[in-house]
């Protein structure tokens, strides 16, 4: 195997990147400082070392993405831009994407080669807390707000949504507010929203029904109009990322994600 895809399978960094820490002497085959990227490695023998320390080959890689607006979560479509429409070609082979955001949704994606990590998030027994941050019209009174957190009816036939955590940060009319809600895509809101009631928020649930934040407002009498999702367990989407950047997941944000979040 080269050095470089062995380092990059390493969580050591970016292909791209490796390639620079190999040509600027920090890593070590055999205790010997190896400055060519394609240099062919035995990675069951060989000993590998990044800045004096044994680099553990694991093949996996975890990616954090900023999701933008307008993009679906999915490898390939015919018609859309998808996810992995921002991702190097180098960096995507065998990357799927965890779970799923709207098409309208931003926000926190991880993506990655490891089906065992998807199935520790998305396994609805494991109960992985999941974050957004919203704007909608409407208005949520105490009643709504208790049904909301404690089970709502989000379709006819459907069990009650498992418990949920709302907390209202703002609510006015939009015309105060409009100043604030810079991400909305107007071209959605079939209204005039001049006098429209609005409130901003945080719901953080722990399912992944279709739609389920969108479909819990809804019914709870409230239209969505901006939705980012912001935590996946204890991890937080890095800001540093504009919509659109990713970035490799440090070895302590997989292994919390691993260990229950
Ligand atoms: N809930 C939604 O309604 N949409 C998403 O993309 C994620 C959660």
């Amino acid at each position: 195997m080269r050095l470089d895809k062995f380092l990059s399978e390493s969580s050591i960094g970016r292909r791209k990147e490796v390639r620079i820490f190999i040509k600027d002497g920090k890593v070590k085959v055999n205790s010997e400082i190896v400055i060519i990227p394609a240099y062919e490695i035995d990675e069951e023998n060989d000993r590998i070392e990044y800045l004096d320390e044994d680099v553990e080959h694991n093949g996996k890689m975890y990616y954090m993405f900023h999701k933008p607006f307008g993009c679906i979560t999915a490898r390939k479509d015919s018609k859309h831009q998808t996810v992995m429409d921002y991702f190097e070609c180098e960096d995507t082979k065998g990357l799927f994407p965890v779970g799923r955001l709207d098409k309208d949704t931003e926000g926190l994606l991880f993506l990655t080669n490891d089906g065992e990590f998807n199935h520790q998030l998305m396994y609805p027994d494991q109960h992985v807390k999941k974050t957004y941050y919203f704007w909608a019209f409407g208005t949520l009174d105490d009643e709504q707000i208790n049904k909301l957190e404690n089970g709502i009816v989000i379709r006819d036939g459907e069990p009650l949504t498992k418990p949920a955590k709302i907390e209202i940060l703002k609510t006015g009319l939009f015309r105060d507010l409009q100043h604030e809600l810079k991400d909305i895509h107007y071209e959605k809101i079939k209204i005039n929203p001049q006098e429209q009631s609005v409130l901003e928020g945080h719901i953080t649930i722990s399912e992944g029904r279709k739609h389920q934040v969108r479909r819990m407002l809804k019914a709870a009498g409230c239209y969505v109009v901006y939705l980012k999702r912001i935590s996946i367990g204890e991890i937080i989407l890095d800001e540093t990322l504009q919509k659109g950047q990713y970035r490799e997941m440090t070895r302590e944000e997989v292994t919390r994600l691993k260990n229950g979040g």
